[in-house]
């Protein structure tokens, strides 16, 4: 497993045989199954497989938890070599931001709400640092997570707005046994706060639930997950949302499916989870 900071190392072993197909799985380190189900599926599809870790600085807004981001690169490369990953890209900030950097891609509208409001420079940052590991990797396909499905969608539209030459492919969201999604913001739960953390996946299966026996009201999704989290004393909720999967817009009535949402803090650690319910036939 060849691991690198340097761009030209990374171009030389992307293209020294041109024809193998590349999957490319960025990451910010910290690496737990979630991030590896990633890296099965592309080492699955592809010939090579290059994986990032990067903590970026600029998804970070000042009052967020970028000092406190767990990190441990040794843990990650014996993980992602026992994998059979090809090549790791480990840039230092300098590497990624020169003292004269001065580029920001921003999107103008699926990034504003939900993430977007309440972290309102987040995607500017992610959509900036994914470009410019796609020009970096040039990966014949690109693997992200469904957990964070806004983040999907941000990414989605970058490609077809810039013309990326590559292809999306999203996995599935991994879970702890008690149906935490994971995440490398789970270490930063206190043991009580941990205990208290399921309660986002139990709400969203709530709303599940009430969508599945026939509630098609947004606003009643909405409220099924917030009885159901401010039940528990640790969570504060930051948001909760029953949107259109395309647009993002809140819904009233729920027609073509629908993407339940939410945003919790614990103490000072947030963390999001979703269900993706996709348009049923019933519907069509
Ligand atoms: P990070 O949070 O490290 O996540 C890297 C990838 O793993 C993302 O695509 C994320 O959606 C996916 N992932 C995280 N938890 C997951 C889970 N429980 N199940 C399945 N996939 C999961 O997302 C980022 O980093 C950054 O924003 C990045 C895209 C690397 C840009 O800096």
């Amino acid at each position: 497993m060849i691991v690198t900071n340097n761009i030209d190392e990374v171009r030389q072993h992307r293209w020294a045989e041109a024809k193998l197909t590349w999957g490319l799985v960025p990451t910010m380190g910290y690496l737990h199954e979630g991030h590896l189900s990633l890296v099965q599926l592309s080492l699955a599809g592809n010939d090579r497989t290059a994986v990032t870790i990067f903590v970026n600085p600029t998804q970070f807004a000042p009052t967020e938890d970028l000092s406190s981001y767990p990190r441990n690169l040794e843990g990650d490369l014996a993980l992602l070599e026992a994998a059979g990953v090809d090549l790791v890209f480990t840039p230092s900030d300098a590497i990624m931001y020169p003292p004269d950097f001065q580029t920001t891609i921003t999107l103008s509208q699926v990034t504003q709400p939900l993430e977007g409001s309440s972290r309102p420079s987040h995607f500017a940052g992610v959509a900036t640092v994914v470009a410019k590991l796609f020009n970096i990797v040039q990966p014949t396909r690109a693997y992200f997570g469904q957990k964070d499905a806004q983040q999907t969608i941000v990414l989605r539209q970058l490609v077809r707005d810039l013309n990326f030459n590559l292809e999306m492919v999203i996995g599935p969201t991994r879970r702890e046994p008690d149906g935490l999604a994971m995440s490398s913001r789970n270490a930063l739960l206190s043991a009580e706060n941990r205990a208290a953390a399921p309660v986002l996946f139990r709400a969203l299966n709530a709303a599940k639930t009430a969508y599945e026996t026939g509630e098609r009201s947004g606003e009643a999704l909405r409220q099924v997950m917030r009885q159901t989290i401010t039940a528990v004393p640790q969570a504060r909720i930051d948001y909760v949302s029953a949107a259109d999967p395309g647009t993002l817009a809140e819904l009233d009535v729920v027609v073509d499916g629908v993407l339940l949402s939410t945003a919790v803090f614990f103490g000072q650690t947030r963390l999001i989870d979703n269900i993706l319910i996709e348009a049923t036939e019933d519907t069509e």
